[in-house]
């Protein structure tokens, strides 16, 4: 039965791929397990005109061609409504207020370009349709810099407190990023080895084997750094790094989150080239450079791949690098973080402690979603030989429960008011205060792009980056390789 109340849920950008390909659906699966108010409806808004019917037969198609389409889709389409507006003509709004429901919650979720937000904002409010308890939910880019992402947020927060604001982050509805939280909060097994003292490194990978796609004019302005690492690895880093939050309160987990992004250490001028490596995809068999797709300027130098070393000076953390990366048109689709232990001090075995492993934890969210602990065991027979093996859990295998995607957990918890797996002001704003001043020496000094083999691992560079620390990145392969059976 669900716990969430009748609500109008008010979706800006309705016809958009975001909403076609996530959003839609994932309020599809939320009605089919019972988990909307039984009056709850969903107003697609989109520029373009149109009506219910042919909202509804036009996504029942899409959903049927990309094979989403629920058996309860009837049901389902009936709660959906759709109002065609110009978010620049304040009149138009006349016409979504004429629907809503004074009994309903009200969510607005902004699927659209930030540049819209304020106009949204503005009819919304001109038309009262923004009450105390309704809630705004904006998806990223928020911003192309600190500058841009204050303002964004300034226009919103005229209309909207700060606990009305859903700044959404996909990454922090994986399923197994919250098991991160269960990993550390609900263990004590990981507590006293979760530090400097023990840990020698930490890597971050979130790896794509697609291209930009069509979103060649958006990416073209943006590059890997503003569109990956400000917002998602830097949100695993924080929630990998954080101290015990108090509870798992909104507030509560935020603060922490907040004083690792304020602990990274800035890396500006020299620094910042030193510690970060740009590198952008050529063409493959039968897939295009990236500066042949579509909507991409032919000689862009913007990166399709970044890797860099971040340093969190806190008495946890300091002196052990964390090794972040991510790109596009990589060898696999992978996201995982993967915890090395230090060596052992010397070794008692025949196996010399050149031949011991570090112990390893890798948390991979990405294809599957698995948790995997590297040991050291004995091998067989004489002697005392010892060589990896591997304790592996997979969670869909060992959950009888069906895993619910990033954007199901989210919209049911916007929709139940729940705060804690969204992006507060000040910790997207500490992310972009870091990030400023490595794209500042990138554009005032000047970083090159390495050219990158589509179905590689990328540039050169960014092994020679670990090579110095006498270092090489985990792959999902070679993390797979060590599971013995
Ligand atoms: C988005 C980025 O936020 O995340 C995309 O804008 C990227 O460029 C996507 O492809 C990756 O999400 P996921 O869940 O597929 O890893």
């Amino acid at each position: 039965m669900s716990d969430s109340p009748n609500t109008d849920f008010i979706l800006f950008g309705g016809t958009g791929d975001l909403a076609r390909r996530k959003l839609l659906p994932a309020l599809m699966r939320l009605h089919a397990q019972g988990l909307l108010g039984p009056r709850t409806r969903i107003f697609a808004v989109a520029h373009s005109p149109g009506d219910d019917a042919s909202y509804r037969q036009r996504l029942a198609q899409a959903l049927q061609q990309a094979g989403q389409l629920s058996s309860d889709w009837d049901g389902f389409a009936k709660r959906l409504h759709y109002v065609s507006l110009d978010a620049h003509q304040p009149a138009d709004f006349a016409a979504l207020a004429s629907r809503m429901s004074s009994g309903h919650a009200r969510v607005f979720y902004l699927s659209t370009g930030p540049s819209l937000f304020a106009a949204i904002c503005k009819g919304l409010s001109a038309h009262d349709l923004i009450r105390p308890d309704s809630r705004i939910a904006v998806e990223k880019p928020l911003g192309h810099d600190l500058a841009s992402s204050r303002q964004i947020n300034d226009e919103i927060g005229r209309y909207f407190q700060e606990n009305q604001i859903y700044r959404v982050d996909h990454y922090l509805g994986k399923e197994s990023v919250q098991n991160l939280l269960a990993l550390r909060f609900g263990n004590v097994l990981l507590e006293p080895l979760w530090r400097r003292e023990w840990v020698r490194d930490v890597q971050i990978t979130v790896a794509e084997q697609e291209g930009i796609g069509t979103r060649g004019g958006f990416y073209d302005n943006t590059g890997a750094l503003r569109d990956m690492v400000q917002s998602h690895l830097l949100q695993l880093l924080a929630i990998l790094a954080m101290e015990p939050p108090p509870s798992t309160q909104a507030d509560a987990v935020r603060n922490e989150k907040l004083k690792v992004l304020d602990a990274l250490e800035p890396l500006r001028g020299p620094d910042a080239l030193t510690h970060t490596v740009r590198g952008q995809y050529l063409g493959g068999a039968d897939r295009p450079a990236y500066r042949d797709e579509t909507g991409v300027d032919a000689a862009s130098t913007i990166e399709t791949y970044v890797a860099l070393t971040a340093r969190i000076n806190t008495w946890r953390w300091a002196g052990v690098p964390f090794f972040l990366r991510t790109g596009k048109r990589l060898n696999q689709r992978l996201a995982e973080i993967v915890v090395t232990f230090r060596d052992v001090p010397t070794s008692i075995f025949d196996t010399p402690a050149a031949g011991l492993q570090a112990n390893r934890l890798v948390i991979r969210m990405q294809p599957q979603e698995t948790m995997t602990l590297h040991l050291m065991a004995k091998s067989p027979g004489d002697g005392m030989r010892l060589h990896p093996v591997a304790l592996s859990l997979d969670y869909a295998k060992s959950s009888r429960h069906r895993q619910p995607d990033a954007y199901e957990r989210l919209i049911g918890d916007i929709l139940q008011g729940k705060l804690t797996l969204f992006v507060r002001r000040d910790e997207q704003e500490a992310a972009w205060r870091w990030v400023e001043p490595i794209l500042q020496a990138w554009t005032q000094i000047g970083q090159p792009a390495h050219p990158y083999a589509s179905g590689s691992w990328g540039p050169a560079a960014a092994e020679a980056m670990l090579a110095r620390h006498g270092l090489y990145w985990h792959t999902g392969l070679d993390t797979d390789t060590l599971t013995t059976t």
